[in-house]
């Protein structure tokens, strides 16, 4: 084989690594090669997510922490669920709002996220409970979150409507979905993991939800709300009436020594930093 066709050969290879590279780790953070590596690439971010995403205080508040308080107003106790909830960015906006009396469980996969978390909230940790756990079986009965959130979060999760179903499963009929359809450019290189418009809302709609409504957010992200249908319940549940013991499914944890205790089958779950370890095997 001559000289010039080897260094081709060699440089286009070189090419194709680097580009799916870019792609599988880059651009899609992981997700094509498993949860387990979308964590690991969370987790080795965690201490620059805030500097990368560069939030800004007064646009989550007029996008997020205003108009979710407004929704939930009228209930003073209400409890919601913050899915993937990272370094805490939906829980401090709503704890910002005057309006919003209730309290946030935030659950991510991320342990390293969490503690980003865990040490943002200190001033509201007696109204956040953090939960180290994979999100795509959630350790909560039916109907129990007066709303569920879930931001940029779904394209990164192997089945992205497996994971909207369970997000509907624990909302309480009357209570509000808020999600994240990945757009612009990058959504292009997520198949299977991305959604037109009509097609999220036709997912939406199919996962019992009404007055579905798509906004434009940001430059990667639409913005979309739902309202479960069905006779309106508030669920103002206290956070260790309605959390499950991951191992046995019952909801019998109770608060020991800086752990969560199964009283059906024992396993024990310690409390780190703020951080509620569901995840590592405590079971015994
Ligand atoms: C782009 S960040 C979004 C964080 C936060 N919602 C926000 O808007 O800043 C995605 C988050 O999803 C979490 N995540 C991905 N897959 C998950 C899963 N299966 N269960 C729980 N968390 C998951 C990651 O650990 C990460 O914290």
């Amino acid at each position: 084989m001559p000289g010039w066709l080897i260094w081709l050969l060699a440089g286009g290879a070189a090419v194709f690594i680097v580009l799916l590279f870019y792609w599988q780790i880059i651009l899609t953070e992981g997700v094509y090669l498993g949860q387990g590596m979308v964590t690991w690439l969370y987790d080795i971010t965690a201490n620059r997510y805030d500097r990368i995403k560069q939030f800004d205080s007064e646009v989550e508040t007029y996008f997020l922490g205003r108009p979710l308080a407004m929704v939930l107003q009228d209930n003073p106790s209400s409890l919601v669920l913050d899915i993937a909830t990272g370094t805490a960015r939906l829980p401090l906006t709503l704890f910002e709002q005057p309006a919003f009396k209730g309290k946030v469980i935030g659950i991510d996969a991320s342990r390293k996220m969490l503690a980003v978390a865990a040490d943002k909230s200190k001033p509201f940790a007696d109204r956040l409970t953090l939960l180290w756990h994979d999100a795509s079986l959630l350790p909560f009965p039916d109907d129990s979150f007066d709303a569920v959130t879930c931001l940029e979060m779904l394209e990164f999760t192997p089945d992205p409507e497996a994971q909207l179903a369970e997000a509907v499963r624990v909302l309480t009929p009357g209570g509000f979905l808020l999600t994240t359809r990945r757009t612009g450019n990058q959504a292009n290189f997520m198949p299977g993991k991305t959604h037109s418009p009509e097609g999220f809302a036709a997912v939406l709609s199919n996962l019992n939800l009404v007055e579905v409504q798509i906004e434009r957010w940001q430059v990667d992200y639409d913005l979309a709300w739902g309202w479960k249908a069905g006779c309106e319940t508030r669920s103002s549940k206290a956070v260790n009436e309605i959390l499950r013991c991951p191992h046995c499914l019952q909801s019998s944890l109770v608060e020991r020594e800086l752990a969560l205790y199964c009283a059906a089958c024992d396993a024990r779950y310690p409390i780190h930093s703020g951080v509620v370890e569901l995840f590592r095997n405590n079971y015994r």
